[in-house]
């Protein structure tokens, strides 16, 4: 199978298309135990949307938005280190199809993007904080750019950090492959869009994706950065993550890390693009990510 490597990828996506598939479940080449497996990785991130946290003089609430597919569970690597290094950190699950399970990011990114201004203004009001700091994944690396273009957000986001986010969106042929990888029947358009909108809005040609950037693809006076992978197979080509403007950092893992094979939703469990966000957070305690192995 052409992505080994991410067993989640695997199980979360043959669990939407399981669900969203018109040929039967015995056709396809995962078990309901694998699904069960991955809700079963599922744990519970200790100090995480604690609401009687004070962020420290400096700082303010970070916010981790997952992938598709994903929910909050995906920080379980980086939740704990952020809390650890004292940050106030919020997650939420956002765009939950419960007719396909409990994966998020299934509904439209519009619809998507409220659930994150409902959430992070909570967030604000309960932290009695002006502005949040936001890292997002993949679609969680645009919502809040949305958020602060179409609804309430301006002025309430001050850093931005998007790991591998889909800022121009990706290409039709990396949504077939993501299916055809499977075995799993061409992904119509017509039934995507009943009950997972959010993938076609995702293609670089979208509507969606065309508002998101109308005017610029960056949010002004949000202090933005992003890290890509050179082997992202959902967002391609990965130059896609980045953002046009001479005032933001767009790097790629492999520029630290030469021999790393992390690919899109294996971002969120790697040590250096961990570090990388760290250094964005507080650029005054900046260290170069420490390079061990294929798989940092
Ligand atoms: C939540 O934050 C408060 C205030 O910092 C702290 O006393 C408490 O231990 C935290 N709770 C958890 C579960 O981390
Ligand atoms: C969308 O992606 C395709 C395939 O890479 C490319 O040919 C096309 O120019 C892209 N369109 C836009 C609007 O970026
Ligand atoms: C980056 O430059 C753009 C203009 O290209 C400006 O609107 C934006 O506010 C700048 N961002 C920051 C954080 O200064």
């Amino acid at each position: 199978m052409k992505f080994s490597i991410t067993s989640v990828l695997t199980f979360a996506s043959t669990a939407v298309l399981l669900a969203l598939s018109v040929v039967p479940a015995s056709a396809l080449p995962t078990t309901p135990a694998a699904v069960q497996a991955l809700q079963k990785r599922a744990t519970k991130i200790e100090g995480l949307n604690n609401y009687s946290c004070k962020p420290k003089s400096g700082q303010r609430p970070v916010i981790l938005v997952h992938a598709t597919l994903l929910t909050l569970n995906s920080w379980s690597d980086f939740a704990p280190v952020l809390i650890k290094k004292g940050y106030c950190v919020f997650a939420l699950t956002y765009g939950v199809n419960k007719a396909v399970g409990d994966f998020g990011g299934l509904n439209s990114i519009e619809s998507s993007a409220q659930e994150l201004a409902t959430f992070a203004n909570n967030v604000l009001a309960k932290t009695n904080s002006k502005q949040v700091d936001i890292v997002g994944h993949s679609q969680g690396g645009i919502l809040a750019r949305y958020w602060i273009k179409y609804l309430d957000g301006k002025g309430k986001v001050y850093r931005h950090v998007g790991v591998s986010p889909i800022n121009h969106g990706t290409t039709l042929s990396s949504i077939v492959t993501v299916a055809k990888a499977f075995g799993i029947f061409y992904p119509s358009q017509s039934l995507f869009d009943k009950f997972a909108p959010s993938f076609y809005q995702m293609v670089n040609t979208s509507d969606f994706i065309k508002k998101l950037n109308a005017g610029g693809d960056f949010a002004p006076n949000v202090i933005h950065s992003n890290i890509a992978t050179k082997f992202d197979e959902v967002v391609t080509p990965y130059e896609t993550c980045w953002q046009q403007q001479p005032n933001i950092t767009n790097v790629l893992l492999q520029d630290f890390c030469l021999l790393s094979l992390n690919e899109h939703l294996t971002m969120v469990n790697s040590k250096v693009v961990l570090q990388f966000v760290l250094n964005q957070l507080d650029p005054s305690t900046a260290k170069t990510a420490n390079c061990l192995s294929m798989f940092s």
